[in-house]
This record gives structure tokens, sequence and C-alpha cells, in this order.
């Protein structure tokens, strides 16, 4: 339970932070500096041993049931607190689909009977920890990375950018390396891919290496210099058996984070497509505020080679006349990569605004369709929420 909950004289109980992430769920109490837990996104499936993903569901009807589970074993073992007195705060991404979404909400009131939930976009509430009212921001997490705009306080959604590419990417490349270069014996190991765990052997190489690498790969360059290999790592697969990972596959491996595709798009033309598609009297503060999260980009030396190569495409012609930006400068939140946007919901969360601005258990029971900030342009709409809003105001 929340530290400091005796001195609340009265006062409604601390609400309760959720980001639940495609391979890990953040969780613990508003007010609070990190989560209590960081635990993977999986139940028990109907197989002895097996682990399904919660968002790899689809069907409405098994992603209610899988839901249903997780949040008991969120709050039953984990948090060990009531829901129904506690407010909750979700800490989604922007484009959450919204059969998640709703599907969620109907767990948390019809089964868990929340008194309020409150959806807060990750891109928005990270900058709840740095106290600033513009920044850009880049997720880069498991399945993709995303980068957001924030000017004022007001998500910047036309300028938002995303690519497939992020801690999956890197794993599947590291499991292809490793099985062509290595001798893998995964009988002896876990059903975890060998790879999600080997993530962390890797590191992000600098620039100048990076384009060594692809000269020689496209015999373009000296073909004849090889570059010297950084050492390898032996890793312990369990008590006895030990996979050594050579130095080549830990330096190449992330590769794929800038490795320019067909279109030419890379995690860090993101950054600068965002920005190009700002206003232009936005593009500075954006460029001198940028916030990193994401678990995959506590990867070593990954902002390092980020700001290498903002400084090398700025240059190029796409950019050089249209960008207006002189300087890159990054954020350091007061908290981990990856549970940065769980810190943001959390400072949110001790906010004595989050009553006002949360879907209560009556306002969901008169109308369970939730308030979809996307849709805020339909006015109408908006119209009518405001004075059913208001209505449910006067009545309490
Ligand atoms: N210290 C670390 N070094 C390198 N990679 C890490 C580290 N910690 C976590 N990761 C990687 O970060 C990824 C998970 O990041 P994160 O928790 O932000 O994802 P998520 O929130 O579950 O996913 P998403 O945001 O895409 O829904 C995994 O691929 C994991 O391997
Ligand atoms: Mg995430």
């Amino acid at each position: 339970m929340p530290l400091l909950e005796g001195i609340n004289y009265g006062g409604e109980k601390t609400a309760v932070i959720f980001d639940i992430g495609a391979v890990y769920t953040k969780c613990g109490f508003a007010g609070e500096t990190g989560p209590r837990c960081i635990i993977p996104s999986t139940v028990k499936g109907p197989k002895k041993g097996q682990e399904v993903n919660i968002c790899r569901s689809t069907d409405e009807k098994e992603l209610y049931d899988l839901l249903k589970s997780f949040f008991n074993k969120l709050y039953f073992r984990h948090l060990l607190v009531n829901p129904k007195e506690r407010r909750v705060v979700v800490v989604e991404s922007v484009f959450c689909p919204t059969v998640f979404r709703d599907t969620l909400a109907k767990v948390l009131f019809e089964h868990y009977q929340v008194p309020s939930v409150l959806f807060a976009p990750n891109h928005l509430v990270a900058l709840f920890t740095l106290g600033i009212p513009s920044a850009l921001v880049i997720d880069v997490g498991q399945k993709e990375t995303q980068v957001l705009p924030v000017f004022e306080g007001v998500l910047l959604l036309k300028a938002w950018q995303a690519l497939p590419v992020a801690g999956e990417a890197i794993e599947k490349n590291l499991e292809a390396q490793l099985l062509e270069g290595c001798n893998v014996k995964t009988a002896q190991s876990t059903d975890k891919p060998l790879s999600s765990l080997m993530v962390r052997c890797c590191f992000v190489t600098k620039l100048s290496r990076a384009k060594q690498m692809q000269a020689v790969a496209q015999g373009t360059g000296d073909t004849g210099q090889e570059l010297t290999p950084p050492p390898g790592i032996d890793y312990p697969l369990d008590g006895s058996t030990v996979l050594h990972i050579a130095g080549k596959i830990r330096e190449t491996a992330c590769e794929v984070l800038f490795e320019r595709d067909a279109e030419e798009t890379s995690v860090a033309t993101l950054l600068l497509e965002a920005i190009m598609k700002s206003p232009v009297d936005a593009r500075k503060t954006l460029a001198e505020n940028i916030i990193v999260i994401g678990g995959t980009s506590m990867l070593l030396g990954f902002k390092a080679r980020l700001v290498e190569e903002l400084r090398d495409l700025r240059e190029k012609p796409r950019y050089k006349e249209r960008l207006f930006v002189d300087a890159f400068k990054f954020h350091s939140p007061p908290g981990k990569e990856n549970y940065v946007a769980w810190l943001g919901g959390a400072v949110f969360g001790a906010l004595e605004v989050l009553a006002s601005r949360s879907v209560t258990q009556e306002m969901y029971r008169a109308d369970p369709v939730l308030p979809d900030w996307c849709t805020l342009h339909e006015t109408e709409e908006l119209d009518e929420k405001a004075s059913l809003h208001k209505k449910m105001a006067a009545t309490r």
C-alpha cells in the first residue's frame, strides 16, 4: 500500500496507475517515484505452463477474460488493494486500438467496480515528469517507435510519426544472427525466445563505425580493412550451458533501428519529419525539448547515436533548407526511460484535477462510450458529453 497513506485524513485513497505495454506492464500508486512492479503483460493460458500475452488477442470476449485475470493478478498479488476504493489512471498509447480500450474500461467498471478511470496518452504525460509545456516525445518500446510533438500541452496529431522498428525488430535480427552464427541449443532454454533476454548484451555503435560497416557490406569501402569487432560476451543459459555471443553480433543487432528503409526512414528521420510537419514557430522549441522514452532506448549508446544521426541528417538536402533548427537538445527525465510514461501518470494521478478529468462509474453507466480525444473535433458529440458531465456534477 502507498507509503504515508496514514496521514491522508479522511481524504480519498491514492489512485492506482497502470501502463500496459506490449511486453511489460508497469503498475503502482499516484505520487510515488517509481512503479511498484514491472511485470510481463501475460496471464496463464489454458494449457499447463502456457503464458498468453494480453495485447495479442483481438477477440473481445477472449480479451475480456484475459484482462479480468490480468487485473486480478495486478490488484490482488502485486498492489494488494481493493479496486472499488481507488481511482484508476491508465497510461495508454495514443493509437491504442478502440476494442482494447473499451474492453479495458468494461473490465474495470463492470467487473472491478472502480470509481473512475482516466485514460492518459503516454506522450503527453511524459512531460509531467519534467513540468514543461512543450516537447518532442519519442517512444521506442517493443513493437514500434512513435514520435509525437506536444506544444503548449496540445498533442500535434498531424505531425505524428511511427515506424515498426523497436525492441521486437532487434530481437528478430538478433535471433537470425545467433541462429546463423552461433550454436544455440534452444531446447535447454526457457519458453522465452533467447533473443528477448540477450538484447541487453547488445549496444548501439557509433555512426562512423556503422558507416564503415555498411561500406564493407556493400563492397564500396576498403574491403581489405576489416573492422576490429568489440569483445564477445558469455551469456549463461542455465547452470551449466553458456552461450558465447560474438562481438560483431552485439554491435550490429541494433543497426536495424538506424538503417534507412526503402522510404529512407529510420528512428532518427522520424524526429526530423515530425519537426517538419509541426508549425514553423514551434520547431525550435520542439527540437530543443526532446524526450526519449521506452525500454529499447535504454540500450547502451542509443542516445549518443541518435544525436550523431540527427546532426548528420540535418546536412542532407531534404532537411537543410526546410528544417529551420539550429540545435537538438535532450531532457533527462527523473526516472528510467521504460517507466517515464508511468511516472507522468503517477504525477497526474496525484493532482486534484484527476476527479474532474476522469470518467466516473455513473458516467460510464449512463453512456458506456468513452470520450476519445481523437474525436474531439466532433463538436456536437463534445457538447452532448459536456452537458452530461454537468448533469452528473449537479446530481452528485
Ligand atoms: N536496460 C535495457 N537495455 C536494453 N533494452 C531494454 C532494457 N530494458 C528493457 N529493454 C527492452 O525494452 C523493450 C520493452 O520496452 P517497454 O517496456 O518500453 O515496452 P512496452 O511498453 O511493453 O511496449 P510498447 O510501448 O511498444 O507497448 C523490450 O524489448 C526490452 O528488451
Ligand atoms: Mg510502452
